[in-house]
């Protein structure tokens, strides 16, 4: 039996695609490569295509025993998502429909979906719990709430039983330097200030110094992402059990400040850094730290790395051998 592994060249999507293939599972990855990378995909048998393409999913399901769908196909931008709202949509919500759709079709009653901290939206309380209300601020959030609901109801009608994971700040890369992150553009906090210490950048900008949080800059949960990657397995291996629809936020569930994100890549690579505060980013809460207690209790799940060190660490150890990314290789 086989696993489908959707947006498997991705981040997330390259390093869970790692993580199934060490545990000796079948995998199967389909990708559109808008934003993955072929070349992150170690070992497993790949689709190029997209989750509009029904005759590609209908050959796909027809093709190989798939036993459970991993799902991360997605546009993932939160600024990006409220200028083309219409895209979120169609990517996120219609393409998830017709990739349940054919799960429907062809019996496959396992799904792991990820889901983010977005659908949250601004925190009534901190540490944040799955039970906290959902408020999302964006259409990313919303796309991604939307979807969490459509596995709800397919539950009750088809039986289909998923598991949610609402990820907050996914960092890091593979500890043995194989695969990493590479955006184009760079959005995210620790491979832009990395690509300061490369030199690619003159400079860091600190999104707002006057939040209400110890040094005035935003406070994130960051989580390694060998250790999301996990928590997938891990999920699945919960569905195969106990054939049971759970949401987990997963996190460490210690916050740091991006001020302090920057001290820890000084550590860690040496070099001075240059940062400069400059206005907030519309939409960024000042907190957001996950209680990920559900997750570690249910699912037997206990991040390797919550050390932020270790996270930069890999993340530079990736970012030193690879300056331009996959583009090297
Ligand atoms: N930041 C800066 N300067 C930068 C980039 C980021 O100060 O150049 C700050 C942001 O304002 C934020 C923190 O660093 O406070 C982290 O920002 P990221 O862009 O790395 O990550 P976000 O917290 O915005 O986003 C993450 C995920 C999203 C998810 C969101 C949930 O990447 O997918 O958390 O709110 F939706």
């Amino acid at each position: 039996m086989a696993i489908l592994i959707t947006g498997g060249a991705g981040y997330i999507g390259s390093h869970t695609v790692l993580y199934f293939l060490n545990q000796g599972e079948e995998v199967i990855v389909l990708d559109n490569l808008e934003k993955g990378h072929q070349q992150a995909i170690l070992g497993a048998t790949f689709y190029k295509g997209s989750l509009h393409d029904e005759a590609l999913l209908t050959e796909l399901f027809e093709k190989h025993k798939i036993d459970a769908v991993i799902h991360f196909a997605a546009s993932s931008l939160v600024g990006e998502s409220v200028e083309k709202p219409l895209e979120y949509y169609e990517n996120n919500v219609i393409g998830t429909h017709k990739l349940v759709k054919q799960m429907v079709k062809h019996d496959v009653k396992h799904i792991v979906f990820s889901s983010t901290a977005a659908t949250y939206g601004e925190p009534k309380s901190i540490p944040i719990k799955e039970t906290d209300p959902t408020s999302p601020t964006s259409p990313y959030g919303e796309t991604k709430l939307a979807i969490e609901k459509l596995f709800h109801w397919c539950d009750g009608a088809y039986g289909l039983k998923s598991v949610c994971l609402r990820y907050f700040n996914a960092a890091g890369a593979d500890p043995e330097g194989r695969i990493g992150e590479d955006h184009t553009p760079e959005s995210h906090l620790i491979p832009i200030v990395l690509q300061v210490a490369l030199g690619q950048r003159e400079h860091v900008q600190i999104f707002g110094g006057d939040y209400d949080t110890k040094d005035g800059s935003c406070v994130r949960d960051y989580i390694h992402v060998m250790d999301l990657a996990e928590a997938h397995y891990l999920a699945l291996q919960k569905l195969r059990r106990d054939d049971k629809t759970a949401i987990y936020n997963l996190g460490n569930g210690k916050g740091f400040t991006v001020k302090e994100v920057i001290e820890t890549c000084r550590s860690v690579t040496g070099h001075p850094i240059p940062a400069v505060v400059s206005a907030r980013r519309p939409g960024d809460p000042a907190t957001l730290i996950a209680s990920a207690e559900q997750a570690n209790k249910e699912l037997g799940w206990k991040p390797k790395y919550p050390q932020l060190e270790a996270i930069v660490r890999h993340a530079w150890n990736w970012h030193e051998a690879k300056p331009k990314g996959y583009e090297t290789n």
